[in-house]
């Protein structure tokens, strides 16, 4: 270290160029989502979103990285043999996590870069995770967070980070209850008193009604479509419940490989024909929310019924889904604002409002504590 780093390092720890609640100006927050990456910054909000997408080349021992990003998830079903575009976070599985390090300090990288930090590097790095993710998966994470040169390091259970930023009162002793439908976990809480209190984490959500898509074209029209036109079908077509917007003959045409050709073809899909197809995956997050509301207890039961229940995730925005939800569970359903957001807004929020100081006090990573 230079000695002028050295009295920066100095000069930021002793004369506290510090924000309003005593973390630094140079912090971060994350959202290493499944399908998304955010990250914002304590004192800029919002500075990155992007695919978590990495392409590596596979002719090289051992393997490099390409591109991470939006750029990756260009090439995901485009690639030459020796490119793989990955989605490392997808299942979970610890070969691919390897990967979600790398796109994680990749990311953490650019933001420094384009934000130019004062002394180059993160103070604390607050990063929400799934609640399902096992301790090795954890340590991964956070290991890679210190890595890209971050002083503190916090993990923070998504569904509380999700209800921060949809700015549910979760320090107060009453129920507040989440469900947060991403790409690869559908994660369902009741908090109260900074704490989850019943949680739940289903590894069904967007990317299951994506599959759900793919599986029908394959069985009723026998064609052979791929990840993002499945994708497409279901942000364009796609529904839980017959609303009054939703026109159930609503049709789109799709492009797919027909399997008994092998030729590329075009069919028709209707509104009516998607519903259906997601009908069993969507019932599986309905019976997860009447489980967990099952568990809760009576005091924060009742305030949930008072209170309603709020949406966040990419899945909020499936049409019909809070219909779906109201109906099924018989208590009232909000969709957060910016549903996809929540996550990184609750992670700034816990950096810079001091009502959350006790949720970061006990959620630091340690990593000596797995050493
Ligand atoms: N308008 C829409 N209708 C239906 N689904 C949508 C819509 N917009 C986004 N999605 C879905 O939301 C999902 C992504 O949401 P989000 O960014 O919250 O997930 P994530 O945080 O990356 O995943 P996870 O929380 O599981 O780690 C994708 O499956 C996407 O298809
Ligand atoms: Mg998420």
């Amino acid at each position: 270290m230079s000695f002028f780093q050295s009295i920066l390092d100095l000069l930021e720890g002793k004369l506290g160029l510090f924000n309003f609640s005593g973390t630094s100006l140079n912090d971060l927050g994350v959202d290493l989502g499944t399908v998304n990456t955010l990250v914002c910054t304590a004192n800029k909000g919002v500075v990155l979103r992007e695919p978590s997408v990495v392409s590596i080349d596979t002719s090289t021992k051992p393997s490099t990285v390409v591109e991470v990003g939006l750029a990756a998830r260009d090439m995901i079903g485009r690639t030459p043999s020796h490119i793989k575009a990955i989605r490392p976070l997808r299942e979970g599985v610890i070969a691919e996590f390897e990967w979600a390090e790398v796109m994680l300090r990749r990311f953490i990288d650019k933001v420094i870069g384009d934000q130019g930090f004062f002394q180059g590097h993160p103070g604390r790095i607050v990063i929400g995770l799934p609640s399902g993710v096992t301790e090795v998966e954890r340590r991964a994470v956070g290991d890679a967070a210190y890595a890209s040169g971050a002083r503190i390091v916090n993990l923070i259970d998504e569904p509380m980070a999700a209800a921060i930023g949809a700015n549910m009162p979760v320090e107060k002793p009453t129920g507040s209850m989440i469900v947060d439908i991403g790409g690869g976990t559908t994660e369902i809480a009741v908090l109260s008193l900074n704490g989850l209190v019943v949680t739940k984490s289903l590894r069904v959500a967007g990317d299951q009604l994506n599959q759900n898509i793919q599986d029908h074209m394959k069985a009723k029209h026998n064609i052979a479509i791929g990840e993002r036109t499945a994708e497409e079908i279901k942000i364009q077509l796609g529904s839980a419940f017959p609303t009054d917007d939703v026109d159930d003959t609503d049709e789109m045409e799709v492009r797919g490989l027909n399997l008994e050709t092998g030729l590329p073809d075009t069919i028709t899909v209707n509104t009516l024909e998607i519903r259906e197809c997601l009908h069993d995956t969507l019932m599986e997050m309905v019976v997860g929310v009447k489980e967990v509301l099952e568990e809760t207890p009576p005091e924060l039961a009742a305030d949930i019924v008072d209170r309603g229940i709020v949406l966040t995730g990419g899945g909020a925005l499936l049409s019909g889904m809070d219909e779906l939800l109201a109906k099924e569970v018989d208590v009232p359903i909000h969709i957060a604002n910016d549903p996809l957001s929540c996550v990184v807004l609750g992670t700034e929020k816990l950096l810079n409002d001091p009502t959350y100081a006790s949720i970061l006090k006990t959620t630091e990573y340690d990593p000596r504590a797995y050493a």
